[in-house]
């Protein structure tokens, strides 16, 4: 069946940073679905028929839907835990909650809270890392698929430095993934992230394993963490005494290519970067966690400059929000200390088509181009008292999205479309 969704029209087919020739913009727009893709995108009076079935969203902005390229599902219980840095953080309140994974019903019942947190901030596609229990990675892929929701997930793999509750070993690390692969990688809209969680929390033996999971499923994604925090560096060096740096130790094991997710990458040396480069490795950024855990400020136009591709993410639970829009106000913050600008063409690119580019998935998910899944987000500029009046004072479209991009979250949420079906109450 096919449908028209009417609003202003705004996606990107190029990057802002690359050409001023990038996004397509209908004022009195249209996007025509039908079987949960994209059919058209045009004026509404190019697409409307008598016959179509229409829901009217003016006077709001209709874009392909977000993508979150770094979350924790096992976190939704652990965001806004006080006053710790990284390590720390994680002995103290992120393995004790993620070990409550392994109890019967648990993982099920999060799974539904946290997609419907994702839809209700605007976010149709998320890679997220699991807990180490087969069953968190299950209960996330069975909730997704039922809502026919593009995830890409894994189990994270672990076993040292970490309590026993949620520790794995090498051998159970590779069958649970190598199981969970089987069953979900290509399912519907899932896809299966090789997830060893970083190497402080495994063995060479595991990371021996990853490597070879990598080799044997060249077209799973493959995430883990990078430099987000000096004393995770230091202890990480020192556990691995032959690596030339920290981004050597994925190497050793395999894992550089344009497949795998490298969370924070802040604190990067002249080798790791070019490596990053040659290998096309993605860093992904995470602005409200990067703050919240006092990690550093990650070099955006430094990483662009040297040919990384970088993505754009919540990190919940080390992150504060699931709103995208909140991550490009921190991501637009850390920017300015830096000296580097964060404009609003680049930030809503960077969080629908360049999230999509990071994954590979462009021809997807990311922009509104007809064969694309229609997952779209409904934004309103006005959502707020404080939002209308700052609104009266702008004229153009950029002014409108630095607006969102500022002041937005979860509130600027009209509806969001997965494979064209609204996961909000309409009405
Ligand atoms: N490094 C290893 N695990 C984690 C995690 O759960 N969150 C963050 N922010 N960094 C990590
Ligand atoms: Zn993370």
């Amino acid at each position: 069946m096919q449908q028209l969704i009417r609003g202003r029209v705004l996606s990107f087919y190029a990057d802002p940073h690359d050409t001023q020739d990038n996004h397509r913009y209908f004022e009195n727009g249209a996007v025509l679905i039908g079987d949960g893709r994209i059919q058209a995108v045009d004026d509404y009076a190019k697409l409307a028929r008598p016959d179509l079935a229409e829901i009217d969203h003016r006077p709001h902005l209709i874009l392909p839907g977000f993508i979150d390229t770094h979350i924790h599902f096992p976190q939704v219980q652990v965001i806004a835990s006080w006053g710790a840095q990284l390590l720390d953080w994680l002995n103290t309140y992120t393995f004790p909650e993620e070990s409550r994974f392994g109890q019967q019903g648990h993982a099920p019942a999060m799974a539904d809270a946290f997609l419907n947190l994702l839809t209700d901030h605007g976010t149709t596609t998320a890679v997220a890392f699991c807990s180490v229990h087969p069953e968190s990675a299950e209960a996330l892929f069975s909730a997704a698929h039922a809502r026919n929701m593009a995830m890409i997930a894994g189990k994270v793999m672990m076993d040292r430095n970490a309590p026993p509750e949620v520790l794995d070993t090498p051998r159970q690390g590779y069958d649970d993934s190598k199981a969970l692969i089987d069953r979900w990688h290509g399912t519907g809209r899932q896809r299966y992230a090789i997830t060893p969680r970083f190497a402080i929390t495994s063995t060479p033996d595991q990371m021996e394993m990853t490597g070879q999971l990598a080799r044997e499923h060249p077209d799973c994604h493959v995430q883990t963490h990078l430099s987000e925090n000096l004393d995770e560096i230091e202890f990480t060096l020192g556990l691995y005494p032959q690596a030339r740096d920290y981004l050597d130790i994925y190497e050793t094991y395999g894992l550089l290519s344009d497949r795998l997710l490298l969370g924070h990458s802040i604190h990067l040396r002249p080798r790791e970067i070019a490596r990053m480069a040659e290998t096309g490795s993605r860093a992904v950024f995470c602005p409200t966690s990067n703050l919240f855990l006092g990690s550093g400020l990650f070099d955006e136009a430094g990483l662009r400059a040297a040919g990384i591709t970088s993505g754009i993410a919540t990190d919940v639970g080390g992150g504060t929000s699931y709103s995208m829009l909140q991550t490009l106000n921190e991501g637009y913050k850390i920017l300015q200390l830096r000296g580097q600008k964060l404009t609003p063409l680049s930030a809503f690119h960077w969080i629908t088509r360049g999230n999509a580019l990071a994954l590979g998935m462009a021809d997807q998910i990311g922009t509104l181009d007809p064969g694309s899944m229609a997952d779209l987000v409904v934004l309103d500029s006005r959502a707020t008292p404080a939002m209308a009046l700052r609104m009266a004072r702008a004229e153009t479209l950029e002014q409108e999205l630095f607006i969102l991009q500022i002041m937005g979250d979860d509130r600027s949420i009209r509806q969001t479309y997965v494979a064209g079906r609204p996961m909000k109450p309409t009405g």
